[in-house]
């Protein structure tokens, strides 16, 4: 069994939660390609799909939008993860609405759609990006909370367990 993480990340916040997950997975025995979601033209020959992306004004990134558009068929026949990050502050409320964000998936059943607290360095922002940050008064800082995002990844693990095991017998 491989699964297939896909991350759309403009300034590396997410691609850093994608990659504590797949070395979560990956302690427990699982088989993970973390890929750009940008890059990946097909998913054939992956077993359950995990797409994660940073939040921008209220969407995905073009990237996680287009992988989810082009794979849609596909995706429907698998187990679908997602990740979103963005929130900002000490204890944010996310106020995008995950079924919102995951539209351009369709009607692809998901098993489960977590929305993380996200990072922003002001300096690693563009002009245009800055900008919206001061109007908008976004908070500053790492925020991201790797207990919540270590124990998801724990779940996961869980739930991929079974299968893992009848791709055992079946091998
Ligand atoms: C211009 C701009 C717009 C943003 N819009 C949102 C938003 O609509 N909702 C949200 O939760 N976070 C928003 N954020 C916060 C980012 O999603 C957050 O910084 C995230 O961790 C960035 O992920 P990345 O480093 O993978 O690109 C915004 C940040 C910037 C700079």
């Amino acid at each position: 069994m491989t699964i297939l993480i896909a991350v759309a990340s403009k300034h590396g916040s997410t691609r850093e939660i994608a990659q504590a997950i797949a070395e979560d997975l990956r302690a427990k025995e699982l088989v993970v390609d973390l890929r750009e979601a940008g890059e990946i033209a097909s998913i054939d020959g992956y077993d359950a799909v995990m797409l994660g992306s940073g939040i921008y004004a209220g969407s995905w990134l073009p990237e996680a939008k287009h992988f989810a558009e082009t794979q849609r068929t596909e995706l429907a026949r698998l187990p679908v993860w997602l990740f979103s990050s963005g929130p900002l502050g000490d204890d944010p409320q996310p106020h995008d609405d995950p079924q919102k964000l995951a539209a351009p998936l369709g009607d692809v059943v998901v098993r489960d759609h977590r929305i993380f607290v996200g990072k922003l360095d002001r300096q690693n922002l563009g002009f245009g990006e800055r900008l919206i940050a001061r109007v908008v008064g976004v908070p500053e800082g790492d925020f991201r909370d790797w207990d919540a995002i270590h124990a998801w990844a724990g779940e996961i693990a869980v739930a991929l367990a079974p299968a893992v095991a009848s791709s055992d017998i079946l091998s």
